[in-house]
């Protein structure tokens, strides 16, 4: 029976690959600058991706920053095998994510840290704090209470369901035990909705996903204060979430204040609590991380957002800024996808970034029209491995037959290509 735990339950049924934006080192050094970490220069770093799988999210990335340099490891052989090519500024290794050394100044552990026995998690951490630079930054992502205290029920009831089974026949009954709970449970109430969303999450899923998040052994969901108690003890601090939209604004702090006081962690964990967040992706530093103010120089804007009269908008928000933030807005607009570069950063930049409305950036991406898709994008377009590439941005793009047919012969497909921002 194929094991459902460790490197062979990723050898027996593997996971889908894509390419994450918010762990690229770009948006790790913007959010880490912002919060007043003097965040080390993307464009030379030292970056370390643990469980990095078949190489969807580092190998793009690694594709784009040519003089950086990548390490990725996995403890399932298989999975590192998948990958279509390898860059020369690219080391994979098949070991675990908890005794690699070395130094790095961003480090990436996307799907990982839940998803192992306790004394890995805590040798995790370590590793983590062990080869972070002093003004490095680490992305962990985890599952979260009360969120999974709901998805707990259904993780349950199908291992339950499949305990003993081998792991393709284990995804055929959940997926039947599944579709007898959408016909017998009751049509509404709290249990049909929890039902529904779980259903919904895994409609948009592959089978990958259900079985090493609901049917493998381990998948440990922590409150928010456990977690950054296990940091601190491994001597990292957190610093934020990675989505700026998931961090409380200065209004929502204020509210809070009355209710859990002013301490940082009481506030996320009753963020938690107010949103059921099942997941998190927190930005970790070291705890003697020097901290100082957030730099007005240095900065690039990426937006959408386009002049209208005497706003600007993207989709239905209209957005009323200052003249000096609206000149900025309207190069970048002017040289979107790619990012302009601004005078000084001010509030109003940062509250924009905070509330989605454009991305800083510590750097531009060198976009260009007349420009090339790297070697990782048209090797990815060559195999059928993985179906989904990472653009400039680090966006995940389908590779659907058209833009496989444009990364094969760029020369005939250059508007599509540069729109989705894959020349350069
Ligand atoms: C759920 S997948 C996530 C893959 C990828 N990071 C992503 O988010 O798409 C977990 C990966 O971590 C790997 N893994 C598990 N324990 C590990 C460890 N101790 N060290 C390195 N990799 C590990 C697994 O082999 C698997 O490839």
């Amino acid at each position: 029976m194929i094991e459902r735990r460790g490197a062979a339950a990723y050898e027996a049924v593997p996971y889908t690959s894509l390419p994450y934006p918010r762990t690229h080192p770009d948006h790790l050094c913007s959010m880490a600058r912002l919060a007043g970490i003097a965040a080390p220069a993307v464009e030379g770093a030292a970056v370390l991706e643990i469980g990095c799988g078949s190489g969807g999210n580092l190998l793009p990335m690694a594709a784009h920053l040519p003089h950086a340099r990548f390490v990725g490891v996995d403890l399932a052989a298989a999975e590192l095998a998948r990958a279509p090519f390898v860059p020369s500024n690219v080391e994979l290794r098949a070991t675990s994510g908890t005794t690699v050394e070395g130094r790095f100044d961003y480090v990436i552990a996307h799907g990982v840290w839940s998803w192992i026995p306790e004394d890995d998690r805590r040798a995790l951490l370590a590793a983590i704090r062990r080869v972070l630079t002093p003004t490095g930054v680490a992305f962990v992502s985890y599952n979260v209470l009360p969120g999974w205290h709901l998805r707990g029920a259904f993780r349950a009831m199908l291992r339950a369901h499949t305990a003993g089974r081998g792991a393709g026949e284990a995804v055929s009954a959940a997926k039947e035990l599944l579709a007898y709970l959408d016909r017998s449970a009751p049509r509404t109430g709290a249990y049909r909705a929890a039902l529904d969303e779980e259903r919904a999450r895994l409609a948009a899923a592959d089978d990958g996903y259900l079985f090493h998040e609901l049917l493998e052994e381990h998948n440990h969901p922590v409150s928010v204060e456990t977690f950054v108690a296990e940091a601190g003890a491994a001597g990292l601090s957190f610093l934020c979430e990675a989505d700026p939209l998931a961090n409380p604004t200065a209004g929502t702090r204020r509210a809070l204040l009355p209710l859990v006081g002013d301490d940082p962690i009481a506030v996320e964990r009753a963020l938690d609590w107010a949103r059921g967040r099942s997941f998190r992706c927190s930005l970790l530093v070291r705890e003697d991380a020097p901290r100082g103010p957030r730099p007005g120089e240095g900065w690039f804007v990426e937006t959408r957002l386009e002049r209208v009269g005497d706003s600007f908008r993207a989709d239905d928000v209209d957005v009323q800024v200052s003249p000096r933030v609206a000149a900025d807005l309207e190069r970048a607009t002017a040289v979107h996808p790619d990012a302009a570069p601004i005078g000084a950063l001010d509030d109003e930049h940062v509250a924009l970034h905070e509330a989605g409305l454009l991305v800083l950036r510590p750097r531009a991406l060198g976009l260009s029209a007349e420009g090339a898709p790297t070697a990782v994008a048209r090797a990815f377009a060559a195999t059928t491995e993985l179906a989904w590439v990472g653009n400039r941005r680090h966006e995940p793009i389908a590779l659907d037959p058209a833009l496989r047919a444009a990364l094969a012969a760029p020369e005939t497909a250059r508007p599509l290509l540069h729109a989705l921002a894959f020349l350069g």
